[in-house]
């Protein structure tokens, strides 16, 4: 319990959070460092379940559209959430999703960074189609590259609208790529596109690598070598007012 210097009172938990103006005001609460950070230079398996703490209450529905490994859930708790793990390798496609409208609290969404169109492009990167699955599950679009990946990460948020319920949270992974020698601020683009369909950008963290890149060949290096990514969360804003509520 919270001591008030002022009055020399203790203070209940209800005195801790007092209302003035509208406005509640955190008068108290215990001092921490132990707090969930913006950035970290760790693995994505050290990061993710630090997103769901602070987003995701404990027994929510959690669908995982692009489940892959499962490394993201290498340290959560199995009984912590309700998990439903899915990748187009098993079978679903994150766009053609098998639950009702408005059935799940979070959907977790991880499609691939970087596109591998086939044919003779990108012959030297066969690892990222083993991988990323662009062109053996037949990934629905006409487009190519930077555009073939906005479009999955598009076309995948829409379909975690309809099945999210009102408030529900959508946690992004994405990495942001420089296609064609521009620039390409992904993290950017999925947050205009989200907005659009009715999302609400709630926060942003960077996960740093602690490896150094592999070695590329370039006479003169002309942006920056990407040695960061991103997870994002979103809400589904629905009928309801923009102010995030924390999980009770
Ligand atoms: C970056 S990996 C995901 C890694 C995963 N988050 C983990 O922790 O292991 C990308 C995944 O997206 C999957 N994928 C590609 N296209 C997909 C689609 N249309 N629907 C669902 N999954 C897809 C791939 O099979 C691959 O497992």
């Amino acid at each position: 319990m919270a001591y008030d210097s002022k009055t020399g009172t203790q203070l209940t938990l209800e005195d801790d959070n007092v209302s003035r103006g509208g406005k509640r005001v955190v008068r108290n609460g215990s001092p921490s460092n132990n707090l969930v950070l913006s950035a970290y230079a760790a693995a994505n398996e050290d990061v993710f379940p630090k997103i769901l703490d602070l987003y995701v209450a404990p027994g929510s529905t959690v669908a995982d559209v692009t489940y892959g490994k499962g490394v993201f859930w290498n340290k959560v708790g199995p009984e912590t959430y309700n998990l439903l793990p899915t990748d187009i390798a098993m079978g679903t496609d994150c766009r053609d999703l098998p639950y009702e409208d408005g059935s799940i609290d979070c959907v977790v969404l991880d499609p691939p960074y970087m596109h591998s169109p086939g044919g003779t492009a990108h012959t030297g990167h066969q690892p990222y189609e083993s991988y990323y699955k662009n062109n053996s599950t037949g990934n629905r679009t006409r487009s190519k590259y930077h555009e073939a990946v906005l479009d999955l990460y598009v076309d995948g948020g829409r379909e975690a609208y309809r099945v999210l319920r009102d408030r529900g949270t959508l946690i992004v992974k994405c990495q942001d790529e420089v296609c064609s020698n521009r620039q390409r601020f992904t993290h950017v683009e999925i947050m205009h596109e989200y907005e659009a369909l009715g999302y609400v950008t709630e926060d942003l963290f960077v996960v740093m690598r602690n490896n150094r890149p592999g070695v590329s060949r370039m006479s003169k290096q002309v942006h920056a070598r990407k040695n960061h990514s991103y997870f994002l969360v979103f809400w589904k804003r629905g009928a309801t007012g923009p102010t995030w509520e924390p999980p009770a």
